[in-house]
């Protein structure tokens, strides 16, 4: 059992990463004086594959099937999960549990923060991108029509359970959206991380059980530590944002609907690394390892058709949001920077120079 602990200012919890820990979550809560989960909430996906077993092993009712996919992220699905949970007879001492993806995390997360005003609640995230970053950090929420995560609330868990045994199910687009997060920590704080990681991965055999174990808590450690130290994203906790800007940009000039987050993401890793590799802020050496590194996660969905102009007003807009303006995260040889600045006509060229020179493996 490898134990990852999260400092928060609502209380210290432990990530615990065990191969079949999803069967051990009750045993798993008790050795913490936590007390034993009485619902669980997961999506429709996940139900049949892992979360009834988990809930049947600590004596649950059948949990509790939100719609699968980003669509069960929205009030709705808030509602339903209060309503089921006093129909179930939570009360404010109870123990709540999600077993699913990021969008379950967050969206049940959400509502033990507001079901009484506030139930204590255990995260079971069963996919890669859950396990090392949406399950730790204490931020839960749900999406409005007009934005991602536009209304939520600080509310870390009581435990976080994470069973790299499940992803065997998931499939492997998803997985490997989820290494480039693993990718991301590796740089900003985890070298040894991302030599672990710097073969071919495409499901979850290609890693033995106890390589998954290490690679996800060394992960989830990356940002437990920064949370830990910056809970509400003052400085440090940006540097989480590597890779994102671009990522973002990428994502919202496409609707939402070429590219999971993950390899969107991946692009913004390798046009931020020839960024900072023109700014000199890394060397030939450094910018050469990312690329090639986020290339082995690939293939990914091409960017070569999109327009650059497109992208540039999304990160115009998304930069407008932000009080620094324009504090860029950028790789370093050693880590991260935190406020590069950077002009429209650099993002201009490295935008065209990626997808025209994109690293060998990314399509
Ligand atoms: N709170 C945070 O700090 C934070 C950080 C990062 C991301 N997020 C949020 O996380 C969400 C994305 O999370 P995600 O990538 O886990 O997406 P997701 O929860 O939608 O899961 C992806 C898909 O995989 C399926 N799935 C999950 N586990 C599986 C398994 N073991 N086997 C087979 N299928 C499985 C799900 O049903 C879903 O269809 C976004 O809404 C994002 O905003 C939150
Ligand atoms: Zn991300």
């Amino acid at each position: 059992v490898t134990t990852v602990p999260v400092a928060s200012a609502r209380g210290a919890y432990d990530l615990v990463v065990e191969h079949g820990a999803l069967d051990r979550v009750a045993v798993l809560c008790a050795a913490r004086g936590v007390a034993r989960p009485v619902a669980v909430v997961t999506d429709t996906t996940v139900g049949p594959l892992h979360a009834q077993r988990t809930a049947a092993a600590m004596a649950c009712p059948p949990p509790l099937e939100l719609p699968a996919g980003e669509v069960g992220k929205r009030w709705p699905a808030v509602e339903r999960v209060c309503i089921d949970w006093l129909d179930a007879g939570v009360h404010r001492g109870s123990v709540v549990a999600a077993v699913g993806g990021g969008v379950v995390t967050d969206t049940v997360g959400f509502a033990a923060a507001v079901y009484l005003r506030g139930v204590d609640w255990v995260a079971a995230p069963t996919t890669l991108l859950a396990m090392v970053d949406a399950a730790i950090g204490g931020k839960t929420g749900v999406n409005l029509e007009q934005g991602k995560n536009l209304v939520g609330a600080f509310w870390p868990p009581r435990l976080v359970v994470a069973d790299p045994a499940v992803l065997a199910t998931l499939p492997s687009r998803e997985l490997r959206a989820g290494l480039v997060e693993v990718v991301k920590g590796a740089w900003i704080d985890d070298r040894g991380l991302l030599d672990l990681v710097d073969r071919p991965i495409t499901d979850a055999g290609d890693l033995e059980p106890v390589t998954w174990v290490e690679v996800v808590a060394r992960a989830a450690a990356v940002k437990a530590r920064i949370v830990s130290s910056d809970e509400r994203e003052g400085g440090l906790r940006k540097a989480l944002n590597l890779g994102h800007t671009v990522g973002h940009a990428l994502e919202t000039a496409t609707g939402y609907t070429r590219f999971l987050h993950g390899e969107a993401v991946a692009w913004g890793l390798v046009a931020e690394a020839r960024l900072a590799r023109r700014r000199g802020l890394l060397g030939e050496d450094g910018a050469g390892r990312l690329e090639r590194v986020t290339a082995r996660i690939g293939p990914l969905p091409s960017i070569t058709d999109l327009d650059p102009e497109r992208v540039l007003a999304a990160l115009v807009r998304d930069k407008k949001r932000d009080d620094l303006g324009v504090a860029w995260v950028l790789p370093t040889d050693d880590g991260v920077t935190l406020d590069a600045r950077v002009e429209a006509d650099e993002v201009r060229a490295v935008l065209a120079d990626v997808a025209a020179r994109p690293p060998a493996g990314l399509v």
